[in-house]
């Protein structure tokens, strides 16, 4: 018996001794930086020539390490692996593959610190919003273990006196599993293990900002008891091992998270039925967001204005979930965009290893280029009222910035950027405010800070979004409490963390017997 789920708490960092074992860890970290990893195809280490370059966003100079890139060869090799791993693996004991999550979930735990140290230098995560990625990875094997356990005998259904009818979940066969570098950890763990636990084997190709916290978690599988072949980590270009896996006759899943323009061409692609294949494919595809924080004129002003600066600007505005729009009544507009305004501006942005700093960097080069364009568009588009500046001559560097007075169609309102921008615009009233809320062809998250129950019940009804929130922002979901996943175009709301994500991996057999 295993005890009933619970979230893993995350770090209380005011505290001197947690605060000491955490530069401990950025220390051990460091020691570690710069070196090579290889690829892992049936539990060999293949190193190749071509590298991918992981660097540290904070400290463009730091290189976090060395990874070997797969080209269409070893993805062909690692394809071969998992298809026959699969023939034995598919018949492996729920319980025995629920085992490797729990154990690998406490080595994990053992090392929380060392992880989420990781976390701030490959992923330029500040030390909170680490060790909350750190603790949604141990949350994800902890619940999809205890999910594996109840799916693994069946339902229960009907049996007529002369028969003996049973209907039982079985895997699907070889999945790949891309992920995103925003929740490097907990997303790319996640999706690797729902894949594994029900049964399936794995092709898993990490992203390629963030490569080496993949390596490290397959070291940990493995040190769990995961049989070889089972994941195979072969990190490389999308658009060469990505589109070529994608593709594949016998690839028979693919489980994506990332941005829409990827998202909809793996889409496209997997629909195609290729020579030698012998089904039609499944996608879980995750997208990206354009959430909006609606703000009633009967409201907690000072929450509002606190949930709108913390959902947009955590992580530098780096998360699928990020308020990037707020629709304010405009009976309380000036006095929650003058309250925003004065939040913003006493944060500070730095070197995440310090612990100094609200924000650290954005992910790349390409990210700030194409966040501090928005940013031109903007002041197009709205008045600027903080921010606006980068700083890239160390790391990628960008304040967090509002702008007030944006047409809800102005192309910052519509387009996910990605950064820490958020566009404020007034509502004349409740219901212009959902409209306004749900007129971007995203529906990922959205918030309403309302004290008044009809208008919440009316956001219930018609704020069409996956992961609604009322009074506090429309971050930070928690693994089997907020089930978490979108509409439209962000995603097939397959609800990451929630009670029916791993059906998605596995097909129902019914078996009917006659005596
Ligand atoms: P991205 O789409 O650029 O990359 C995601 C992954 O796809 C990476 O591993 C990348 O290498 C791979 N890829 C790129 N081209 C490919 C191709 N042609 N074929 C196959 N794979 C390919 O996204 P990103 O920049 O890594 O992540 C940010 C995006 O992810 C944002 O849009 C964000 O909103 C979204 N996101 C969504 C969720 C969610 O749950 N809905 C969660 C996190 C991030
Ligand atoms: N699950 C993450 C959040 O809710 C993306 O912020």
């Amino acid at each position: 018996m295993v005890v009933p789920y619970k979230h893993e708490p995350f770090t209380d960092f005011t505290l001197e001794a947690n605060q000491k074992e955490m530069h401990q860890a950025l220390k051990k970290v460091e020691a570690d930086l710069g070196k090579e990893y290889p690829l892992i195809i049936n539990g060999e280490r293949i190193t190749t020539e071509d590298k991918i370059v992981s660097v540290n966003p904070a400290n463009k100079e730091e290189v976090v390490g060395y990874v070997s890139k797969a080209n269409q060869e070893l993805a062909e090799q690692a394809m071969k692996v998992a298809d026959s791993t699969f023939e034995t693996w598919r018949k492996s004991d729920p319980k025995f593959r629920a085992d490797v999550l729990f154990r690998a979930a406490a080595i994990v735990r053992r090392r929380r610190h060392e992880f989420t140290a990781h976390l701030v230098k490959e992923g330029g995560k500040p030390w909170k919003e680490a060790d909350a990625d750190t603790a949604e990875a141990i949350d994800f094997m902890e619940y999809y273990g205890r999910q594996m356990l109840q799916f693994k005998d069946g339902s229960e259904i009907n049996s007529r006196p002369i028969e003996y009818n049973q209907f039982h979940y079985i895997p699907l066969g070889v999945g790949v599993v891309i992920s995103p570098w925003n929740f490097l950890f907990a997303i790319m763990a996640g999706t690797t293990v729902a894949a594994m636990v029900t049964g399936n084997t794995v092709l898993l190709k990490p992203a390629s900002a963030t490569p080496v916290i993949a390596y490290k978690f397959m070291e940990v599988l493995e040190e769990a008891g995961l049989p070889a072949g089972v994941i195979n980590y072969i990190p490389g270009s999308g658009s060469e091992v990505g589109d070529y896996l994608v593709d594949h006759p016998r690839t028979r899943f693919v489980s994506f998270t990332g941005s829409r323009d990827v998202g909809t061409r793996i889409f496209e692609r997997a629909a195609k039925v290729h020579s030698g294949q012998k089904w039609l494919k499944r996608t879980i595809i995750e997208m990206g967001g354009k959430d909006t924080i609606v703000v009633d004129n009967e409201a907690d002003l000072e929450l509002a204005a606190q949930s709108i600066v913390q959902s947009a600007f955590g992580f530098s505005g780096q998360k699928c979930s990020a308020c990037s729009r707020a629709v304010i009544h405009e009976d309380v507009y000036d006095q929650v965009k003058d309250r925003v305004v004065e939040l913003t501006k006493e944060l500070s942005v730095g070197d995440p290893a310090s612990n100094k700093h609200f924000m650290g960097p954005v992910i790349d080069q390409g990210a700030y280029d194409k966040i501090l364009s928005y940013v031109e568009i903007g002041k197009k588009e709205g008045e600027l009222l903080a921010g606006g500046e980068g700083d890239d001559s160390k790391g990628w560097f960008v304040n967090p910035t509002v702008f007030g007075d944006v047409d809800p169609e102005a192309r910052i309102m519509q387009e996910e950027i990605f950064g820490p921008v958020v566009g404020l615009t007034k509502a004349k009233s409740f219901d212009h405010a959902i409209e306004i809320a749900n007129n971007t062809e995203y529906g990922l998250t959205g918030a309403v800070i309302t004290n008044n129950r009809v208008h919440q019940e009316k956001a219930r009804e018609d704020f069409h979004v996956g992961n609604l929130y009322f009074n506090r922002g429309c971050t930070a979901a928690i693994v089997g409490y907020q089930p978490f996943g979108g509409f439209n175009m962000s995603g097939t709301d397959s609800k990451a963390g929630g009670p029916d994500y791993l059906i998605h991996h596995m097909q129902g057999k019914t078996t009917s017997e006659m005596f």
